[in-house]
C-alpha cells in the first residue's frame, strides 16, 4: 500500500490539493495517496484521528477547520502559533505536528515566481484575519522597509501588534492611507468572495508595482481592477501561494521540494 495523505475541509469538491500533489509525486519519483475527505462540523476532530489511525502520514486543513487543525495538534510550530491555524498536520510516531505553510506560500510567489524581493519595499497588506496572521512573520524575516497592515476592525489589527512587536510592522487604518506609497499591496481580505473591496482611499495602489489577490481564481476582481485602474504594472491572484504551499508541505512530508513552475501554468486561469 503506497503512504497516505488527504485535505480535508467543508465544502471539498473544489479542491485542487490532489492534483497538486499527484503532480509532484509524478515529477519527484514518490509513491503516494492523495485524497479529499469532505469534513464534518461534528466529528472534524475524530476524522483526523481516524484517517492517522488508518495509516495516513499527512493532511492538508482548509476552511473551516484551520483553527481547529491547530488545537488538536501536540506539536506546533511558530509560524502555525501566530497564525493560531494550521494548514498542514504530519503525524510521525504517535504525535500530531501542525504546521502552516500558507504565509511562506505567499512569499515565496511574490519573490521567487513573481520576481518581486520584499527587502528593502515598502508593502501593503490588506486584512487581519488568518491569511494575514500565517504572512506576518515569513514576510517580516524578509526584511521590508515597512510591513503596513489595514484593516476595517481596529482592535482585530492591534491585537496582531500586541502578539508580534517588531520595529517594521504598523497598523494602520484605511483612512490612513491616504497619500502614501507602496511598492507591493496585497488584498488578503475575504472582500473579494463576496464581490466587494477593501476601501482604499484615493490613489493609495498608483505607485504600487505589484497588487496581489489572495484568492484564485476569481478573474479581475474590485481589487485588482481599481489596481489596474491605478496603473499597478502586474497584478496577481493567489494560483502561485496555492502551488507554493502544498509544494512545503510536500517537501515537509517527503524530504523532497518538487519544482513548482509547471503545475502553476498548469492551474493558472486567466485573469480575464
Ligand atoms: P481569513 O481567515 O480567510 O483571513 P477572516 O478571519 O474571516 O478570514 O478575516 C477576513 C478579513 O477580511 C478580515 O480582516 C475582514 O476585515 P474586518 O476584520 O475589518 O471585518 C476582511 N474583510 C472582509 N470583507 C471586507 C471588505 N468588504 N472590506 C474590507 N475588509 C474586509
Amino acid at each position: 500500500m503506497s503512504d497516505r495523505y488527504a485535505v480535508i475541509g467543508r465544502p471539498i469538491n473544489h479542491t485542487k490539493s490532489p492534483l497538486i500533489h499527484g503532480l509532484f509525486a509524478n515529477a519527484t519519483g514518490q509513491h503516494l495517496e492523495y485524497g479529499a475527505i469532505e469534513g464534518s462540523l461534528e466529528a472534524f476532530e475524530a476524522q483526523v484521528h481516524q484517517f492517522r489511525d488508518g495509516g495516513g502520514l499527512g493532511m492538508n486543513i482548509t476552511a473551516p477547520f484551520k483553527l481547529r487543525a491547530f488545537e488538536l495538534a501536540d506539536q506546533r510550530s511558530e509560524r502555525a502559533r501566530l497564525a493560531r491555524a494550521a494548514n498542514a498536520l504530519r503525524f510521525e510516531n504517535g504525535c500530531i505536528t501542525a504546521e502552516n505553510f500558507d504565509g511562506i506560500g505567499l512569499l515565496r510567489d511574490i519573490e521567487v515566481n513573481l520576481g518581486e524581493p520584499l527587502r528593502n519595499r515598502r508593502v501593503l497588506m490588506l486584512g487581519a484575519g488568518g491569511a494575514v496572521r500565517g504572512a506576518l512573520l515569513p514576510f517580516l524575516d524578509a526584511e521590508p522597509a515597512e510591513l503596513v497592515v489595514a484593516n476595517r476592525d481596529m482592535a482585530k489589527a492591534m491585537a496582531l501588534r500586541n502578539e508580534l512587536d517588531h520595529p517594521r510592522l504598523r497598523i494602520s487604518r484605511y483612512e490612513a492611507l491616504e497619500g502614501q506609497a507602496f511598492d507591493i499591496v496585497i488584498n488578503a481580505t475575504s472582500a473579494s468572495l463576496v464581490g466587494e473591496r477593501p476601501p482604499l482611499p484615493g490613489q493609495v495602489l498608483g505607485t504600487a508595482q505589484l497588487a496581489y489577490e489572495l484568492a484564485y481564481g476569481k478573474g479581475l476582481t474590485p481589487f485588482l481592477r481599481l489596481a489596474r485602474e491605478q496603473g499597478v504594472g502586474r497584478l496577481a491572484d493567489g494560483v502561485g501561494m496555492l502551488v507554493e504551499q502544498a509544494a512545503e508541505a510536500f517537501a515537509w512530508w517527503r524530504g523532497v521540494r518538487p519544482d513548482t513552475r509547471a503545475v502553476i501554468d498548469q492551474l493558472t486561469i486567466p485573469l480575464e
